[in-house]
């Protein structure tokens, strides 16, 4: 099979790396692709959000299969375009997409079809947000309603904070059209965790669980960020927990989407809080995520290949997923500075020998080449330093000493992945 992956990240090397070792698999083609990835796969330098420049790509390469890495190009409908020239994506469509795209979609839906998730009021002027967070006191979330990077999330303590953030959103159009109407939503409490599904839109099958840890710095201190690394399995998770997700999470939604006329089809990333009265659902995704992936695939024994071909094919039921009882971790390496300010273009360490060992995968996120040809940062996380083995211990200990190989000064990274 011709097989297409959308995207250029750490997520997408995990992805472009567990396909690649299928023998299903005639080409394997990534766009824009990176350095690393380009060790084994065409890279072709066209952007996620270039949708006509990817559907020409899949064409001119007889893509059988696309597998849309990134969220935006799923919500700008990357899917539905393929489709109209006849090619197969794996993702859901532009309307399925909501489900991340919409804050304020995804909380009506699981309202409609009783989905555990926290109260939530839609706002789309100040004063009418201004009511809600008095009402609670400002102990409250402030949620953009549209896609922001992962920024667009305020947990408040106090009025004041909750104001000001709704005010950036709603009146200083600090995340442009994302913001124009926002949710005030109510506080949870409890453990994090994130479960990806699979679906061809009727079928869902549980692939894998992670636990992000999103803070910059140790202890979960310092600013949000894409995620500093992660763990799978989510070590709060257990057989009864995962069974409630699926019951009254992930199929109600499946169904739900269904019924809507809106199936959905590709990975559904639920990241739920463990609260008192149970899994809660706090967003969203329609895509993997990163660096979760690169924790979860890793672990997979089944065919990816067969996954994706099984999913956009229609014929899920019958296809088993197994992972390894192993576990693994993985330990990003950030620029310094971010995700703040912090400078690209800053030449990197040689990770060939590091390659070479089976239990340590070191994904590229954030790297480029120079006029020479060497290996430098390109991005705010640059790496993705991933170990698998018996247990966390046993993980952390080979993950961290593959960081420590690499030595990268200009970088930075948590000493707590994965720690209990
Ligand atoms: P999101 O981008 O929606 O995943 O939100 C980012 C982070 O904000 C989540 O990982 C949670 O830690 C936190 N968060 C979002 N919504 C809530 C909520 N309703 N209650 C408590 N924390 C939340
Ligand atoms: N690591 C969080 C995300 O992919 O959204």
């Amino acid at each position: 099979m011709n097989i297409l992956v959308v995207g250029g990240g750490g997520r997408e090397h995990a992805i472009a790396y567990s396909l690649s070792k299928s023998l299903l698999i005639k080409k394997l083609i990534v766009a824009p692709g990176n350095p690393g990835i380009e060790t084994f796969a065409k890279c072709y330098p066209i952007a996620v959000d270039d949708i006509d420049g990817q559907c020409k790509l899949a064409k001119d390469i007889k893509a059988d299969i696309v597998f849309i890495g990134p969220e935006i190009p799923l919500v700008l409908g990357l899917k539905d375009k393929l489709s109209d020239i006849g090619i197969n994506a794996f993702g859901p469509s532009k309307e399925a997409a909501q489900l991340e795209g919409s804050k304020t979609f995804s909380r009506n839906f699981c309202k409609r079809y009783n989905i555990p998730q926290p109260n939530f009021k839609y706002c789309s002027d100040l004063n009418t947000a201004k009511d809600q967070i008095e009402l609670l006191n400002g102990y409250c979330v402030v949620k953009a309603d549209g896609l922001a990077a992962g920024k667009g999330v305020v947990v408040c303590d106090t009025v004041n904070e909750a104001i000001e953030a709704s005010t950036q959103m709603l009146e200083d159009n600090k995340f442009g059209d994302a913001g124009k109407s926002i949710l005030v939503e109510e506080r949870i409490t409890g453990i994090e965790a994130s479960v990806f599904a699979v679906s061809d839109g009727n079928t869902a099958i549980v692939l894998g669980t992670a636990q992000d840890h999103k803070r910059a710095y140790d202890n979960d201190q310092g600013p949000n960020t894409g995620g500093m690394g992660a763990i799978s399995p989510a070590p709060a998770l257990n057989e009864e927990l995962n069974k409630n997700i699926f019951n009254n999470i992930i199929m109600p939604t499946i169904n739900g989407m269904r019924s809507d006329g809106i199936p959905y089809e590709g990975i559904l990333y639920a990241g739920v809080m463990l609260t008192d009265q149970g899994p809660k659902v706090i967003e969203f995704n329609c895509r993997f995520g990163d660096p979760e992936t690169q924790v979860v695939l890793p672990r997979l024994r089944t065919d990816l290949v067969d996954i994706i071909h099984n999913t956009v094919t229609n014929n899920l039921e019958n296809t088993p997923i197994e992972l390894t009882d192993n576990t693994a971790i993985t330990v990003v390496i950030a620029s310094k500075g971010y995700p703040r300010t912090f400078k690209k273009g800053i030449e990197l360490p040689s990770l060939n020998n590091l390659n070479k060992q089976d239990d340590i995968f070191i994904f590229h996120s954030g790297t480029a080449k120079n006029d020479n040809e060497n290996l430098i940062s390109s991005g705010g996380r640059v790496l993705s330093v991933t170990a698998i083995g018996n247990n966390v211990q046993d993980c952390r200990h080979k993950a961290y000493k593959a960081v420590e190989e690499i030595n990268w000064n200009k970088g930075f990274y948590r000493r707590d992945i994965g720690k209990v």
